[in-house]
Formats: C-alpha cells, structure tokens, sequence
C-alpha cells in the first residue's frame, strides 16, 4: 500500500500557516507561520523546537486532522484534505484498544480495509517478530508493560504499511534504556520496509540518533530556522550510532540553536 512517486516527495509542506481561533479575535492563535520543507521517500526527518511552537500541530495537518489557514500539505505529490491512508500517526500515548488482545489491536486498520482474516493474522506475526512481541499476540493491553505497549503500537502503525509514519513524541514516557530498545527496533523496521518517517522529539541525542536530517523551528508561530544533516553512519543501528564520537558535537549545535543554555527560560 506504499504510494511512493518517484521524483516526488513522501511529504511536503509548502507555505503552510496554521492559525486557530476565530481571525482577529483576542483568542487567535498563530500556531504555525509559513512552514516549508519536503522529506524524500526513505528519509527519517526530527522536528525539534520549544514547547508549543506548532509541531504537534504539523503533523495533525500532515495526518489530515487539521487544515492548513493558508499553504499545502502534500502527501506522495497530492494535497492532504482528509485523514488518509498514505499517512499513520504514533503518538506518546499507545491508544491500544483495552478489550481487545495485541493481535487484535495490530489488525484493526486491515480490518477496517476489508484484509481477509489469514492476510491479517500473517502480517501481525510478522511485526510482532520484528518488534520482539512473539509471545504476546494473545494477550491484552494492560498485561504489557508500558515499553512493550508502545512496540505493539508501533507494530499496529507499521501494520497498514503507510507511506509516511509521523511520530509525535512516541518514546518520551519511557525510561532511557527502553526509550533505546526501541529506537533501534524503530530504525532496523524502517530501514528494512523503506519508510519515510517524520519524527517529533524534545530529546536532542534521540533526534541525531534517528535521523537523516533534523529541523529545528522556532518560537510559536513555528517556522523552520534550521536544517541540520547528521553525517554519522548506521542510520539504521541508534545504538552504535549514539557512540559515535561526534554525537556531543550534534547535541551542542542544536543546543545553541534551540538557544538551551544555563540562563534559558522553562516554557
Ligand atoms: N486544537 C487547538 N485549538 C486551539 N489552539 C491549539 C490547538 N492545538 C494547538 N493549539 C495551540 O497551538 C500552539 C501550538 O501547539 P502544539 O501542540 O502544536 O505545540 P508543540 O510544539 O507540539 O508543543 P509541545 O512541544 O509542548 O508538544 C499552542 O499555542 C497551542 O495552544
Ligand atoms: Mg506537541
């Protein structure tokens, strides 16, 4: 079900403003202001920048929740004017469904499409192999623990295999050693099934370690300010990349870009 176009980005922004509220009211918000950038098929992208700088509120737009105030969104080379099924959104919080068992959870989208029932059941196994839940098809939500809960989200978000992955946040409820596990299942997967990944963090080690590229916006209404490519090999193993020696160099010049330091104020 991947639609990607060759030539034509996964995604891409274009003179996109996001302004909520009623125009000219006291309560308008400028949550996002002329935002411009494209992610090629097979690219991990981060987004990083202050809180409530309108980066949740890009990728309710990539995902066809909201609608842009002015500019495009387009996804494989067509304008987003609705949820769709190009695009699959991971946030912070599992949003498994309680009654039903992993497998269950897994197949919902393929059932949603119509997928026979053998078609499902095969692709389930398969992710529940690449993210090391083998054992737990049959088992409900709440008897996982929270890291094994946001695997088999992401089992269920790779599972009607999107074009795009947008990922809000998706690992910062976990601690830093399950936070790294699954990182490296992320990477291996979207290496693997080629996906292109727009990927939301605060955490500055986890957005190098990830990435091709990060974005780095501004105060709301967010804009772009800064592209940094990450020239580090073994995009698809975080956690040798994270070794790697110039991993505090990254750190340091997001760091200055997001302007963090000892006298920054807490948003
Ligand atoms: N549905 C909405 N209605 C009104 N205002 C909204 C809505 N969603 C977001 N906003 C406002 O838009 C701005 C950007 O919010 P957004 O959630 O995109 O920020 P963020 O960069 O994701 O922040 P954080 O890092 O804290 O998650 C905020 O001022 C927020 O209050
Ligand atoms: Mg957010």
């Amino acid at each position: 079900m991947s639609h990607a176009v060759e030539g034509i980005p996964a995604i891409e922004f274009i003179g996109v403003d996001k302004r909520f509220g009623a125009p000219g009211s006291a309560t308008e918000v400028a949550a996002a202001s002329n935002v411009n950038f494209a992610v090629k098929t097979g690219e991990v992208v981060s987004i990083i920048g202050p809180s409530g700088c309108g980066k949740s509120t890009m990728l309710n737009m990539g995902a066809g929740l909201y609608a842009p105030s002015a500019g495009v969104v387009k996804v494989a080379g067509e304008v987003v004017q609705g949820p769709n099924s190009h695009v699959a959104f991971m946030l912070q919080k599992d949003l498994l469904m309680p009654w039903r068992t992993i497998n269950e959870n897994i197949e919902f989208g393929l059932e949603l499409r119509g997928t026979s029932a053998s078609e499902r059941r095969q692709t389930s196994q398969r992710l529940l192999k690449a993210c090391h839940l083998d054992k737990f098809g049959n088992h409900y939500p709440h008897q996982l623990s929270g890291g094994m809960r946001q695997r088999a989200a992401m089992a269920r978000t790779l599972a009607v295999d999107p074009l795009v992955l947008l990922m809000d946040e998706p690992f910062s409820a976990l601690d830093a050693q399950t936070k790294m596990i699954l990182q490296q299942d992320l990477a291996r997967t979207v290496s693997d099934e080629k996906k292109t990944v727009l990927f939301i963090t605060h955490d500055l080690a986890e957005a190098v370690a990830l990435s091709d590229r990060i974005l780095v916006m501004s105060e709301r209404p967010g804009t772009i300010v800064e592209e940094v490519i990450v020239d580090i090999p073994g995009r698809n193993n975080p956690m040798t990349r994270r070794k790697h020696e110039s991993v505090g160099r990254y750190v340091a010049m997001l760091m200055d870009m997001l302007k963090l330091d000892a006298n920054a104020d807490v948003h």
